[in-house]
Protein backbone atom coordinates (compact mmCIF):
# COMPACT_ATOMS: atom_id res chain seq x y z
CA UNK A 1 0.00 0.00 0.00
CA UNK A 2 1.84 3.14 -1.04
CA UNK A 3 0.16 6.69 -0.79
CA UNK A 4 -1.17 7.17 -4.35
CA UNK A 5 -3.29 3.77 -3.77
CA UNK A 6 -4.41 5.11 -0.70
CA UNK A 7 -5.35 8.24 -1.50
CA UNK A 8 -7.20 6.77 -5.00
CA UNK A 9 -9.22 4.21 -2.92
CA UNK A 10 -10.74 7.17 -0.51
CA UNK A 11 -11.41 8.78 -3.59
CA UNK A 12 -13.24 5.97 -5.00
CA UNK A 13 -14.92 4.51 -1.96
CA UNK A 14 -15.80 8.28 -0.31
CA UNK A 15 -15.80 10.61 -3.79
CA UNK A 16 -13.23 12.52 -2.31
CA UNK A 17 -9.71 12.28 -0.91
CA UNK A 18 -7.47 14.86 1.45
CA UNK A 19 -3.78 14.48 1.81
CA UNK A 20 -0.90 16.66 3.35
CA UNK A 21 1.87 14.86 2.48
CA UNK A 22 2.71 14.49 -1.81
CA UNK A 23 5.24 16.64 -1.91
CA UNK A 24 8.58 18.45 0.21
CA UNK A 25 8.68 22.49 0.70
CA UNK A 26 10.90 22.74 -1.50
CA UNK A 27 8.81 21.31 -3.94
CA UNK A 28 5.78 23.50 -2.87
CA UNK A 29 8.11 26.55 -2.77
CA UNK A 30 8.93 25.47 -6.62
CA UNK A 31 5.60 25.37 -7.46
CA UNK A 32 4.33 28.82 -5.52
CA UNK A 33 7.29 30.69 -7.29
CA UNK A 34 5.96 29.09 -11.07
CA UNK A 35 2.37 30.45 -10.03
CA UNK A 36 3.66 33.82 -9.22
CA UNK A 37 6.16 34.22 -12.12
CA UNK A 38 2.40 32.96 -14.28
CA UNK A 39 0.73 35.60 -12.63
CA UNK A 40 3.29 38.65 -13.11
CA UNK A 41 3.67 37.68 -16.62
CA UNK A 42 0.07 37.52 -17.06
CA UNK A 43 -0.45 40.52 -15.82
CA UNK A 44 2.29 42.31 -18.10
CA UNK A 45 0.39 40.60 -21.30
CA UNK A 46 -2.84 42.10 -20.21
CA UNK A 47 -1.66 45.45 -19.28
CA UNK A 48 0.66 45.30 -22.93
CA UNK A 49 -2.94 45.11 -24.53
CA UNK A 50 -4.68 47.46 -22.31
CA UNK A 51 -7.65 44.77 -21.22
CA UNK A 52 -6.53 44.77 -17.23
CA UNK A 53 -5.74 41.98 -15.08
CA UNK A 54 -7.78 38.60 -16.21
CA UNK A 55 -9.91 38.64 -13.05
CA UNK A 56 -12.79 36.78 -13.30
CA UNK A 57 -15.73 38.77 -14.76
CA UNK A 58 -18.47 38.19 -12.60
CA UNK A 59 -16.94 38.72 -9.23
CA UNK A 60 -20.26 38.29 -7.44
CA UNK A 61 -19.47 34.59 -8.07
CA UNK A 62 -16.22 34.43 -8.03
CA UNK A 63 -13.16 36.71 -7.64
CA UNK A 64 -10.02 34.74 -8.39
CA UNK A 65 -7.62 35.52 -11.16
CA UNK A 66 -6.48 32.16 -13.13
CA UNK A 67 -4.03 31.47 -15.73
CA UNK A 68 -3.80 28.22 -17.29
CA UNK A 69 -1.18 26.24 -16.97
CA UNK A 70 0.56 25.09 -20.35
CA UNK A 71 2.89 23.08 -22.48
CA UNK A 72 6.21 25.02 -21.43
CA UNK A 73 8.35 23.10 -18.81
CA UNK A 74 8.37 26.19 -15.83
CA UNK A 75 12.02 25.58 -15.42
CA UNK A 76 11.28 22.43 -13.99
CA UNK A 77 9.04 23.85 -10.89
CA UNK A 78 6.26 21.90 -11.87
CA UNK A 79 7.96 18.37 -12.82
CA UNK A 80 6.77 16.78 -9.82
CA UNK A 81 3.50 18.09 -10.10
CA UNK A 82 3.23 16.59 -13.17
CA UNK A 83 4.41 13.48 -11.79
CA UNK A 84 2.01 13.07 -9.41
CA UNK A 85 -0.92 13.87 -11.79
CA UNK A 86 0.23 11.70 -13.97
CA UNK A 87 0.52 8.66 -11.32
CA UNK A 88 -2.75 9.31 -9.82
CA UNK A 89 -4.03 8.99 -13.39
CA UNK A 90 -2.24 5.79 -14.05
CA UNK A 91 -3.61 4.38 -10.69
CA UNK A 92 -7.16 5.51 -11.20
CA UNK A 93 -7.40 4.22 -15.24
CA UNK A 94 -5.63 0.70 -14.66
CA UNK A 95 -6.88 -0.05 -10.95
CA UNK A 96 -10.17 1.74 -10.66
CA UNK A 97 -10.94 1.71 -14.41
CA UNK A 98 -12.02 5.61 -14.24
CA UNK A 99 -11.13 6.13 -18.10
CA UNK A 100 -9.33 9.71 -18.05
CA UNK A 101 -8.05 10.90 -21.31
CA UNK A 102 -6.95 14.27 -20.20
CA UNK A 103 -6.54 16.81 -18.10
CA UNK A 104 -6.45 20.48 -17.42
CA UNK A 105 -5.10 22.78 -14.74
CA UNK A 106 -4.16 26.45 -13.55
CA UNK A 107 -3.22 28.60 -11.00
CA UNK A 108 -5.23 30.35 -9.26
CA UNK A 109 -5.05 33.89 -7.01
CA UNK A 110 -8.19 35.19 -4.75
CA UNK A 111 -7.61 38.27 -3.61
CA UNK A 112 -8.15 39.69 -0.45
CA UNK A 113 -12.53 39.77 -0.02
CA UNK A 114 -12.55 36.96 -2.68
CA UNK A 115 -14.84 33.76 -2.49
CA UNK A 116 -16.78 31.47 -5.30
CA UNK A 117 -20.31 30.76 -4.21
CA UNK A 118 -21.67 27.51 -4.04
CA UNK A 119 -21.25 25.26 -7.47
CA UNK A 120 -21.02 22.32 -9.49
CA UNK A 121 -17.73 22.33 -11.70
CA UNK A 122 -19.95 20.77 -14.63
CA UNK A 123 -21.30 23.11 -17.05
CA UNK A 124 -24.36 22.46 -18.89
CA UNK A 125 -23.40 20.60 -22.30
CA UNK A 126 -19.94 20.20 -21.08
CA UNK A 127 -19.38 17.55 -18.94
CA UNK A 128 -15.90 15.89 -19.76
CA UNK A 129 -14.56 16.89 -16.17
CA UNK A 130 -14.65 13.63 -13.78
CA UNK A 131 -12.03 14.69 -11.06
CA UNK A 132 -11.32 18.49 -9.35
CA UNK A 133 -8.52 18.72 -7.56
CA UNK A 134 -6.72 21.44 -5.67
CA UNK A 135 -3.30 21.63 -3.98
CA UNK A 136 -2.97 24.95 -2.14
CA UNK A 137 0.18 26.58 -1.86
CA UNK A 138 -0.38 29.00 1.28
CA UNK A 139 2.43 28.95 3.09
CA UNK A 140 0.99 31.26 6.18
CA UNK A 141 -2.03 30.34 6.25
CA UNK A 142 -3.44 30.31 9.77
CA UNK A 143 -7.25 29.97 11.16
CA UNK A 144 -9.18 33.15 10.58
CA UNK A 145 -7.65 33.46 7.27
CA UNK A 146 -10.96 32.51 5.84
CA UNK A 147 -10.49 31.08 2.17
CA UNK A 148 -11.36 27.35 3.27
CA UNK A 149 -13.26 24.49 0.45
CA UNK A 150 -16.77 23.99 1.82
CA UNK A 151 -17.35 20.16 0.24
CA UNK A 152 -20.92 19.46 0.33
CA UNK A 153 -21.67 15.55 0.83
CA UNK A 154 -24.82 15.50 0.73
CA UNK A 155 -27.65 14.32 3.40
CA UNK A 156 -26.84 17.83 5.11
CA UNK A 157 -22.87 16.83 5.67
CA UNK A 158 -20.39 18.94 4.96
CA UNK A 159 -16.30 18.96 4.50
CA UNK A 160 -14.57 22.08 5.64
CA UNK A 161 -11.31 22.24 4.49
CA UNK A 162 -8.52 25.00 5.50
CA UNK A 163 -6.03 25.91 2.08
CA UNK A 164 -3.26 24.87 4.07
CA UNK A 165 0.20 24.95 2.40
CA UNK A 166 0.74 21.25 0.43
CA UNK A 167 -2.60 20.20 0.89
CA UNK A 168 -4.34 18.21 -1.71
CA UNK A 169 -7.87 17.63 -2.59
CA UNK A 170 -9.61 15.72 -5.33
CA UNK A 171 -13.29 15.19 -5.68
CA UNK A 172 -15.52 13.57 -8.23
CA UNK A 173 -16.80 16.78 -10.09
CA UNK A 174 -20.46 15.27 -10.84
CA UNK A 175 -21.31 14.86 -7.74
CA UNK A 176 -20.27 17.45 -4.71
CA UNK A 177 -21.34 21.15 -4.73
CA UNK A 178 -19.00 23.38 -3.14
CA UNK A 179 -17.94 26.91 -2.16
CA UNK A 180 -14.59 29.08 -1.59
CA UNK A 181 -15.53 31.15 1.74
CA UNK A 182 -14.52 34.37 1.63
CA UNK A 183 -10.77 35.10 2.14
CA UNK A 184 -8.99 37.62 4.71
CA UNK A 185 -5.97 37.10 2.82
CA UNK A 186 -4.39 36.26 -0.75
CA UNK A 187 -5.27 32.63 -1.54
CA UNK A 188 -2.96 30.40 -3.73
CA UNK A 189 -3.62 26.87 -5.81
CA UNK A 190 -3.18 24.87 -8.48
CA UNK A 191 -6.55 23.85 -9.59
CA UNK A 192 -7.79 21.41 -12.07
CA UNK A 193 -9.47 18.53 -13.62
CA UNK A 194 -9.42 14.99 -14.62
CA UNK A 195 -10.79 14.58 -17.88
CA UNK A 196 -12.64 11.71 -19.48
CA UNK A 197 -12.83 13.37 -23.40
CA UNK A 198 -10.10 15.46 -24.19
CA UNK A 199 -10.15 19.33 -23.66
CA UNK A 200 -10.80 20.56 -26.84
CA UNK A 201 -14.08 17.99 -27.21
CA UNK A 202 -15.67 18.68 -23.89
CA UNK A 203 -18.51 20.63 -25.81
CA UNK A 204 -19.50 17.56 -27.56
CA UNK A 205 -21.03 16.75 -24.02
CA UNK A 206 -19.41 13.56 -23.48
C1 LIG B 1 -13.04 25.85 -8.62
C2 LIG B 1 -13.09 25.60 -7.17
C3 LIG B 1 -11.94 25.32 -5.06
C4 LIG B 1 -10.77 25.83 -4.29
O1 LIG B 1 -12.06 26.49 -9.08
O2 LIG B 1 -13.96 25.39 -9.32
O3 LIG B 1 -14.11 25.20 -6.69
O4 LIG B 1 -10.64 25.43 -3.12
N1 LIG B 1 -11.98 25.78 -6.40
O5 LIG B 1 -10.02 26.64 -4.81
NI1 LIG C 1 -15.28 24.32 -8.18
Amino acid sequence: MNKNSLFADSLSERGFAVSDNFFTKNELRGFYKALEQSLIEDDFKQAGIGTGADFQKNKSIRGDKIVWIGENNYDGLLDSWHKFIKELCDYLNFNLFVGIRDKEFHFAFYPKGAFYEKHIDQFKGRNNRLISCVLYLNERWQPGDGGELVLYLGNGEKEVIAPTFGKIVCFRSELFEHEVLITNSGRYSITGWLLNYPKGLGFLGY
